[in-house]
């Protein structure tokens, strides 16, 4: 039925787009033809349906992420007559803000927790949850490596970088779940969502005010202590910031852990056993995997002025769409594109920075984004994983694919948040 109505909709000229085809099941399993055919045809292309311009070359989404001037983020005025972050899923986040002051001080406050000295201190924590989760698969002889492994290692990671109890770890699982999944469309899982965020606040608030009077060393007190030009995060500030870091910080890794799994089972098993012969090639892995099939797609902006592309004039206050996944198989950029290869010549394999300039001279993958609002967990992503990767590995005697084939890697349905992934995958092991 699905692939009947997706049948329908195709165009009928070979390069016209329908942008119907944005919402088809072919889209969310595979968009990679639609991508090549808007690089190739319509490098700028005005989406009417949607109300919206889709970019898709490299260079393109490049200039939009570092041109602050001509395009912004923020969702909407701060200092409107409301209660900003009210409608969000998370609250009030740094999300919501443009390029504006608000944001670059937000920002700046926790940015420094999580990379260099901070991040490397938070390190054996990640190793010893990874061993723990690990210690509950082994009887099995198999692992369904979503459910049992990637999905649980990152959460519980960011509820111990907070300092919450250990035994509040399952509570914050399951807030989790529910807030990811408030992500998607449709008002009940919103309200979902909302309802799980309060639950969550309800329960950070007395923790929050502890953490003032008496900080630790732990993530949550670090926060709200903090202070940057004489001024500290207000509570619903630091909260809203907490339930961001579930999906920006908790749901991206766990999805880039299952990716980069997939890749060595299905995608490259040749190069599998370069990473089983060489364990830090989980690095490269990682980083090809945020070029090939990123675990986000796509960004949205909206245009602060008319901007002049490809010939065209696209108008002040238009919705833009910066398709990463596309850019990053724009093969102006990257030689074979298509291939997913951890020894490609022609990419930045190191750490990612926010210029997305490199002293290489390589292009970098466009996973991160670029500019004022690249990730700040870019290295605490690519750690995490790496240490989870690695440990399985080693743990599990080297696992291989149960089944011989996979449906793949996807976006999630529509009615449900979160990013591209494979929805199960299922290892086995020879433990030693
Ligand atoms: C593989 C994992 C990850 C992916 C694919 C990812 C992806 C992204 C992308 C594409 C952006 C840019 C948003 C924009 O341009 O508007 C972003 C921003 C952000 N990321 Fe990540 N991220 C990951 C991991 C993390 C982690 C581990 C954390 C926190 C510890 C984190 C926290 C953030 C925050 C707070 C922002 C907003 C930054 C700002 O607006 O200034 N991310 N991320």
């Amino acid at each position: 039925m699905a692939e009947a109505l997706q049948e329908q909709q195709a165009p009928t000229l070979p390069h016209e787009i329908d942008p119907r085809e944005f919402d088809g099941p072919g889209f969310q399993r595979d968009p990679f033809p639609l991508y090549k055919r808007l690089r190739d045809h319509h490098p700028l292309f005005h989406d009417r349906f949607h109300n919206r311009w889709v970019l898709s070359r490299y260079w393109d989404i490049d200039g939009a992420f570092q041109d602050n001037a001509s395009y912004d983020r923020a969702v909407y005025n701060p200092d409107g007559p409301y209660q900003f972050g009210s409608t969000h899923v998370f609250g009030p986040n740094i999300l919501e803000y443009g390029n504006s002051p608000q944001h670059r001080w937000l920002r700046n406050i926790v940015a420094g927790q999580f990379v260099g000295n901070r991040l490397q201190v938070f390190l054996p924590m990640v190793a010893q949850i990874c061993d723990e989760v690990i210690a509950t698969l082994r009887e099995a002889g198999e692992v369904e490596l979503v459910s049992q492994f990637s999905s649980q290692v990152p959460i519980r990671v960011i509820s111990n970088m907070l300092g919450l109890p250990r035994e509040d770890e399952d509570a914050f699982v399951d807030w989790y779940q529910a807030l990811i999944a408030g992500l998607g469309f449709g008002g009940e899982h919103l309200a979902r969502g909302i309802q799980a965020r309060n639950e969550m606040w309800d329960y950070l608030d007395p923790l929050i005010a502890a953490r003032s009077k008496t900080p630790g060393d732990d993530l949550l007190s670090r926060i709200v202590s903090a202070e940057l030009e004489g001024a500290r995060m207000s509570p619903d500030e630091v909260k809203g910031f907490v339930a961001l870091l579930l999906a920006a910080g908790g749901d991206t890794t766990d999805k880039a852990i299952a990716n980069m799994w997939f890749h060595m089972m299905y995608t490259r098993p040749d190069q599998y056993a370069d990473v089983q012969a060489d364990p830090n090639l989980w690095d490269a892995v990682f980083t090809e995997m945020m070029r090939y099939d990123p675990v986000v797609h796509a960004q949205f902006r909206h245009t602060t002025r008319e901007v002049e592309l490809h010939g065209r004039v696209i108008p002040e206050r238009a919705g833009i769409i910066l398709y990463l996944g596309a850019g990053n198989r724009d093969e102006r950029v990257f030689k074979d594109p298509d291939t997913f290869d951890i020894h490609r010549g022609d990419l930045h394999m190191g750490r990612e920075n926010r210029s997305g300039r490199y002293k290489d001279g390589k292009p970098g993958h466009l996973g991160f984004g670029i500019g004022q609002h690249f990730c700040m967990g870019y290295a605490m992503a690519r750690q995490e994983a790496m240490i989870a990767c690695t440990k399985l590995m080693a743990a599990m005697g080297a696992p291989q694919p149960k089944f011989d084939s996979h449906p793949g890697i996807s976006s999630p349905s529509i009615d449900s948040g979160g990013f591209r992934s494979p929805q199960e995958l299922v290892l086995t092991f020879n433990p030693a």
